[in-house]
């Protein structure tokens, strides 16, 4: 589904694939004034998941994230902590790239807007806009909100409020550089006509579809007031808009001016964001991209936002929630099934342990882990651990197994190519049930006692480790922990890249020394109250 966009001018076609498809995916580029909370990282893990998923089915994937380093928020924060905004931006950045690690993010790049490679590209992208005349010299006199680092006129504000955050603006009247972003309001109509999938969820395509109808002015892409940001390039007085200079991240990590990677990469298959900065990805990035002459990307996907008591998560809120305290408690892989599984990707949901102690209890120890562990048993104590082989035809039960592996496979791609990241799962526990139904309606145990029934048995065990290694491979992007330890219990040989043919049936070679350990998930008798 995510196939790669148009090109805008064919003398500017790029992304010419040679052998593997590639499939290119961001996040937003974190601010470092802030400590990365459940938020962040739930953003992060999505992207995660998809590129992990992507990487078995054979592209060749690069997963970008990164942070978003200047602007006036940054200005602020390092001073009211008495330090260069560079030093608080060092500080951070350590603070994102720690929580990545335990995360175990697996992107390919990670980009600070401090860095040269991203400066000096914004400067010449800044420099083509104003040559090729969308970017002029102008006045502005309105509004700022600093923590949203966003411009808004007297007409929008709420209660004298920012209409997105409800905090305190400050007035703003200084010569500033303009976008004229008007000017590609026909434009950006027709790209989004013609390319239904270009913002998901449909709901908020089709509402930033109406605010585009509704007329889009010229925006203010330079402060003259703020001193840490990229210099505007013909003007040493202003600094570019720190959104400017943000968005560019997905182009400067590849290389903007005649890289291979920006040749084979762009465009982004997906930028994976939050809500609240649809407008900026949605609307002022493909339009700066129009101005470049540069394919716009295939596809931006607004999730929605996790709550606390029904207020968003945020650290200037007061309500964050440390991931790494979590994840200490409930486990890496726990905490990454549980904001995939809990809401449909595109949705806000309300944060609760207890919702995520259910989780782990039911989901994981009952269903997965019970069926590994009992499964595990019966292989040690009726074939010496070996997984056996069997003659024959095959049952009426043990066909649907493996017919349902193959229906498996096709819903868990159409799931993943849609971001439906909980509906994959969805697809994924069916299955775990029915093996689990398979096991009550075989009875092993039963079978074991008649040696006449021993080809039965075998079949059944058979069927059951390789539903299991099917398993493990449909849940390797969500919980790459849990299914290598599963492989290893399986007894299969770590280590090896997983590829897309672990999906389907007939991995598992009779023979197979499994090497049952412990539980894999733990139970947790009382949930931790907020
Ligand atoms: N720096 C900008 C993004 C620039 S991208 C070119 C920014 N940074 S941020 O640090 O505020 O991160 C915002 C993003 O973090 C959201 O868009 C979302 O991806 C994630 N989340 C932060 N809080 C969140 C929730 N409470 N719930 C879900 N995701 C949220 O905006």
């Amino acid at each position: 589904m995510l196939e790669k966009g148009v090109a805008l001018e064919p003398s500017l076609v790029v992304g010419s694939i040679v052998g593997k498809k590639t499939f290119y995916i961001t996040t937003p580029i974190y601010y470092v004034n802030d400590i990365p909370h459940i938020g962040h990282s739930y953003t992060t893990i999505a992207a995660d998941t998809l590129a992990r998923y992507k990487r078995m089915r054979d592209y060749d994937v690069f997963f970008l994230t990164g942070t978003d380093e200047h602007g006036q928020k940054i200005e602020k924060a390092a001073k009211l902590n008495n330090e260069n905004p560079i030093e608080l931006a060092d500080r951070m950045v350590e603070r994102f790239q720690n929580l990545w690690r335990i995360l175990d993010i697996s992107n390919d790049d990670f980009i600070r807007t401090t860095e040269d490679r991203h400066v000096k590209q914004v400067q010449n992208a800044f420099e083509k806009m104003y040559e090729n005349g969308d970017i002029y010299l102008g006045e502005y006199e309105g509004w700022y909100c600093i923590p949203c680092e966003s411009f808004w006129t007297s007409m929008q504000l709420s209660s004298n409020n920012c209409p997105e955050c409800g905090r305190s603006v400050e007035k703003i009247r200084e010569k500033n550089y303009f976008f004229r972003l008007s000017k590609y309001q026909d434009l950006l109509l027709e790209y989004f006509e013609k390319h239904p999938d270009f913002i998901k969820p449909e709901s908020r395509r089709n509402e930033l579809y109406r605010r585009i109808v509704g007329g889009i002015d010229d925006i203010s892409v330079s402060r003259a007031a703020v001193e840490w940001g990229v210099h505007v390039p013909m003007d040493d007085e202003h600094t570019i808009y720190v959104w400017v200079d943000a968005l560019f991240n997905y182009i400067t990590a590849l290389g903007l001016d005649d890289s291979a990677k920006l040749k084979k990469y762009w465009p982004a298959n997906v930028h994976i964001i939050g809500k609240e900065i649809l407008w900026f990805h949605g609307v002022i990035w493909p339009a700066m991209l129009m101005s470049l002459g540069i394919e716009v990307p295939y596809q931006v996907f607004a999730h929605g936002w996790w709550t606390l008591e029904g207020k968003k998560i945020s650290k200037s809120l007061g309500n964050a929630i440390d991931p790494i305290e979590i994840t200490e408690t409930y486990g890496v892989d726990a905490y990454r099934y549980f904001l995939l599984r809990e809401v449909p990707f595109g949705l806000d949901g309300n944060f609760s342990y207890e919702a995520m102690v259910n989780r782990i209890n039911c989901d994981l120890g009952n269903d997965l882990g019970n069926l590994l562990h009992r499964t595990l048993t019966m292989i040690e104590k009726y074939c010496d651990g070996i997984v056996p082989e069997h003659e024959g035809s095959l049952s009426m039960e043990g066909k649907e197994l493996i017919e349902r592996s193959a229906k498996l496979n096709d819903e868990v791609d159409h799931a993943m190519s849609n971001l439906q990241f909980s509906r994959a799962l969805e697809s994924i526990w069916d299955y775990i049930g029915l093996v689990n139904r398979y096991v009550e309606i075989s009875k092993p145990w039963v079978l074991a006692k008649e040696l006449s029934e021993r080809n039965k048995l075998n079949e059944v065990l058979y069927n059951l480790a390789e539903s299991i290694r099917i398993i493990s491979s449909f849940i390797l992007p969500f919980m790459p922990n849990v299914a290598a330890e599963m492989y290893n219990q399986l007894g299969l040989s770590s280590g090896e890249e997983p590829v897309e043919s672990d999906f389907t049936w007939g991995g598992m070679r009779p023979g197979t020394k499994v090497c049952k350990g412990s539980p894999i998930f733990p139970k947790f008798e009382h949930p931790i109250v907020n």
